[in-house]
Formats: structure tokens, C-alpha cells, sequence
């Protein structure tokens, strides 16, 4: 095309109107919830930037294909036809539905992992290493340095530091590594995506130690995206050739139907070890249902084949990425620090160095999401040391490495005017920053205490 700006590439169809709570209305809403967003109604937030995880708007062809989904219990034709578009996709043989896909993870990790094994990744998400720890292992994180440090440019700052996947399994031996994974993009670095060539060295790796290779591949499209635009070599190929490839690495594959399968449910495990699929299969049938439905209906099944083909049309992916760089650009150009350069799904804000008069201790991530929201009603999520701060037995507290502000964009939700409002807002509040102050908490849960925490205004 000869014109510079990027269109969204689908028209509206179906609207869904959105609140504009005052900012009375906010101030009440955050002290009820205890300056905690997680504790909104969502007809308290404007815009809602929490998660790109089913909050997607499904197509036209998803809601005709869920007309004809088959609600049968046992062989539902949309199984088939499911299993038709993974095995397409991916290569893999065996496709084991779950409702989501931090139930696949669990599956599959109640099947293959046991205590005292250890796990790579280059950086786990929270449920995937939440369900690791379960099983007694250890969920460790391999990250190249640079995918560590938010102003780092690097292309891909998702990659594996293949060195230190070497030394871990020297050191851990390959009897107590049941699987390496690898997150692509990769959610808890920034939405950071992995190339080619790396996930070829650690297949390579993976190989020369007889180990199964897993990708956790809830954004596989962005991630192929991420590897046509800056990947010498791929510019001229597919994205749906680019994933192909990206599977054809890897022994098998966890996956959140939530994210790149524009769904607003569902996920599976997809391997191809006719044994660890009957296994996985017969704790499905325990927890999640029987193995051509596995804890969705037919119609979820029918909505999942159908967005994980429109995911990987060249002009959605496109737009997807342009959008969530066009927001980076706007905090980049206007001084506010994110992590760079910006991910596929989300931009994040660096709170650390935004906020530098709010401690750690004071969780200054947390102090700019309730100023965002106050502000603008945009919501966001704190990724820092609310989340990920480790409480000591004293009572002190060891910081997260990071002090993020997340904001996740879901899919085919938003507009360019609602981008550029979330822009102003977010310029607006930086502009203030000496203003803001830091939180202490008044009230936690023993675990995953940022969902429901309750904060004070020091
Ligand atoms: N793996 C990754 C990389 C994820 O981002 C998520 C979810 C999961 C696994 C678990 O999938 O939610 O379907 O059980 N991420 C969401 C988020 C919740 O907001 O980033 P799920």
C-alpha cells in the first residue's frame, strides 16, 4: 500500500458500549477496592488494559462457526476440525483440549514433571511456574542478560541464553530435566519476542541431550510477526511458514486459546508422544472432561479453529504490532520509560525509573497504575513487587527486579482514538509524577496476594 497509515483491518459490527464512571465516582470505586484494580467493576474502568487474555473481540466467521459448533460428548465433529488446524499448524499429532491453558500446563506437568526436576524456560509465566512449583521442581529462568534490562534495544529480547542452558543441564544432568520450554513472545520479559535461530540452538541443544522441547506458545502468531520484520532471511515469508517452522523445532506445545487464539476460552496440550498424550488424556478425563471436548463446548472448539486461522493474516498481524508500537512511541518520544523496544501485546511502563522518589518498598508500579486509573480510568496491572516481591519471614520485604506498569492490549478491541487517549492519559500523569506518592499494604493473602491486596496511601 502507498499510504503510511496502517489501518485497522476489519470493520465494526457489533458494538459494546463503554462507562465513563466520573472522577468521584473513580476516587469511590478505588478506596472501596482498597487502591487494588483487580477489585473494579469493569463499569468502573474506561478503557480496560489488564489483559489481552479473552478479552479479544471474535470475528464475524467465529460467531457463524460457533452457530454450527457440535455439542456432542464424545467424537464432536468440531474436535476434528480443531485438530485438523493444529495439526496443520503445527505438526503435532496429538491435541489434548483444556478450558485454558494454565490447565495444560498442569496436565501436562502433573504427567511429565516430578519433584526435584528443574525446568528452563526463559522466563516462565506466573501459572506455568506456579504449576512447575506444584509438582515440587524448580522453574528456572533463562533469559539472555539483555531481555533482563528495560531500555536494552535488542531484536529479540526473548531469546534463550543457550550458554546457560548448557550449564544448567551439565549441572542439574539430563535424568532431572524432564523438558526445556520456551515462552513465545515472552509475557513476564516484556512481550519479548524469540528468532528462529535460537530456538534452532536450542533444538540443537535439546538434541545433543536427548531432551523434549515445549514452547508455551499462547502468542505464536506475534512472536512469527516479530521474526518476519527483523529476522534476516524471513522477510519474505508467511507468517503461517514462520510458525510452521517455529513448531517443527519443538516436541510439543502448551497454549492459551485466550491470546493469539482470539478466543475468549480454551487453550491445549499438543505434543507428539503418543504416551505422554495418554496420560495427559486419562487425568483429562478426571479434571477436565472427555478428550474431544476437554472442559469446552463445541461452539469454544469451533471459535479456536477458526481465530487460529484469522490470527495469522498478514494484515491483522500488521496492524496488532503497529498498535501496540504506537503507544510505545508515544510514552518513548515523550520521555515516559517502557521496556524497549516494544513487545507484541502490551507496552510496559518502567515505574522505577518514572517514579525514582517512590522506593521499591513503597511499590511504585502500583502508585502509577491507581494514578492511570484515577486519571483517565484506564487500567492496567502492576507487574513489580506486589507481584513478585518476596515477603521475608521478618516481615521485610526482597523487591521484584522490575517495577512495570502493564498495559495489555486485547484484540481487535480498541480503535486509534481510544490508543491516543490512553496516550494522553498516561502523559498526562507523568507530568504530575512528583505528585505521586507510594502505597503500604494493609491486608495480603499468603499467596498470589496482588489479586485481592488491600493498599493504604503512605
Ligand atoms: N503462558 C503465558 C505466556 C501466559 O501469558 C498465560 C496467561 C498463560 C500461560 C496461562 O494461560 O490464562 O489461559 O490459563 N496470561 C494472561 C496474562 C493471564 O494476562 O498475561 P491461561
Amino acid at each position: 500500500m502507498p499510504y503510511r497509515t496502517i489501518i485497522e483491518p476489519f470493520r465494526i459490527h457489533s458494538v459494546q458500549a463503554i462507562a465513563f464512571p466520573t472522577p468521584a465516582e473513580r476516587e469511590d470505586a478505588l478506596r472501596r477496592a482498597g487502591f487494588n484494580l483487580f477489585g473494579l467493576q469493569a463499569d468502573e474502568v474506561i478503557i480496560d488494559l489488564l489483559t489481552d487474555s479473552g478479552t479479544g473481540s471474535m470475528s464475524d466467521r467465529q460467531w457463524a462457526a460457533m452457530m454450527v459448533g457440535d455439542e456432542s460428548y464424545a467424537g464432536s465433529r468440531s474436535f476434528y476440525r480443531l485438530q485438523d488446524v493444529v495439526s496443520k499448524l503445527t505438526g503435532f499429532s496429538e491435541l489434548v483440549p483444556t478450558h485454558q491453558g494454565r490447565a495444560a500446563e498442569r496436565i501436562l506437568f502433573s504427567v511429565a514433571v516430578s519433584d526435584g526436576d528443574v525446568v528452563p524456560n526463559n522466563t516462565h509465566f506466573d501459572t506455568t511456574r506456579a504449576n512447575i512449583e506444584y509438582q515440587g521442581a524448580e522453574a528456572r529462568d533463562l533469559v539472555i542478560p539483555e531481555g533482563r534490562v528495560p531500555a536494552t534495544e535488542h531484536p529479540f529480547k526473548g531469546n534463550m541464553d543457550v550458554a546457560r542452558l548448557i550449564e544448567t543441564i551439565e549441572e542439574i544432568g539430563t535424568d532431572r530435566i524432564p523438558m526445556v520450554m520456551v515462552t513465545v513472545t515472552n509475557n513476564s520479559g516484556g512481550g519479548q519476542p524469540v528468532s528462529l535461530e535460537n530456538l534452532r540452538e536450542v533444538r540443537a541443544v535439546c538434541d545433543e541431550y536427548g531432551l523434549p522441547l515445549f514452547l508455551d506458545a499462547c502468542r505464536f502468531a506475534e512472536n512469527a510477526w516479530f521474526i518476519r520484520m527483523r529476522e534476516p532471511g524471513q522477510e519474505d515469508r508467511t507468517p503461517e511458514e514462520i510458525a510452521r517452522e517455529m513448531f517443527s523445532l519443538a516436541d510439543g506445545c502448551t497454549f492459551s486459546a485466550k491470546k493469539d487464539g482470539i478466543a475468549n476460552i480454551g487453550g491445549f496440550v499438543a505434543l507428539n508422544d503418543p504416551e505422554i498424550a495418554a496420560l495427559c488424556r486419562n487425568l483429562l478425563i478426571l479434571t477436565e472432561g472427555f478428550p474431544t471436548y476437554g472442559g469446552l463446548a463445541g461452539r469454544d472448539l469451533e471459535a479456536i479453529a477458526t481465530g487460529m486461522e484469522e490470527v495469522l493474516d498478514e494484515e491483522y498481524l500488521r496492524y496488532r504490532i503497529r498498535s501496540t508500537a504506537y503507544l510505545a512511541e508515544k510514552c518513548h518520544s515523550a520521555g515516559v520509560p517502557t521496556v524497549r523496544p516494544p513487545g507484541g501485546h502490551a507496552v510496559y511502563i518502567d515505574a522505577a525509573a518514572l517514579l525514582p522518589h517512590i522506593p521499591p518498598s513503597q511499590y511504585p508500579a502500583q502508585a502509577l497504575a491507581v494514578e492511570l486509573y484515577r486519571d483517565g480510568g484506564v487500567r492496567g496491572v502492576e507487574i513489580g513487587s506486589v507481584m513478585f516481591g518476596m515477603v521475608n519471614e521478618d516481615g521485610s520485604e526482597t523487591p521484584s527486579a522490575m517495577e512495570l506498569v502493564r498495559l495489555a492490549i486485547p484484540r481487535r478491541t480498541y480503535t486509534q482514538s481510544h490508543i491516543d487517549y490512553v496516550g494522553e492519559v498516561i502523559l498526562s500523569v507523568a507530568e504530575r509524577k512528583e505528585s505521586i506518592g507510594g502505597y503500604r499494604i494493609v491486608e495480603q493473602a499468603p499467596w498470589l496476594r496482588h489479586f485481592t491486596a488491600r493498599f493504604e496511601p503512605v
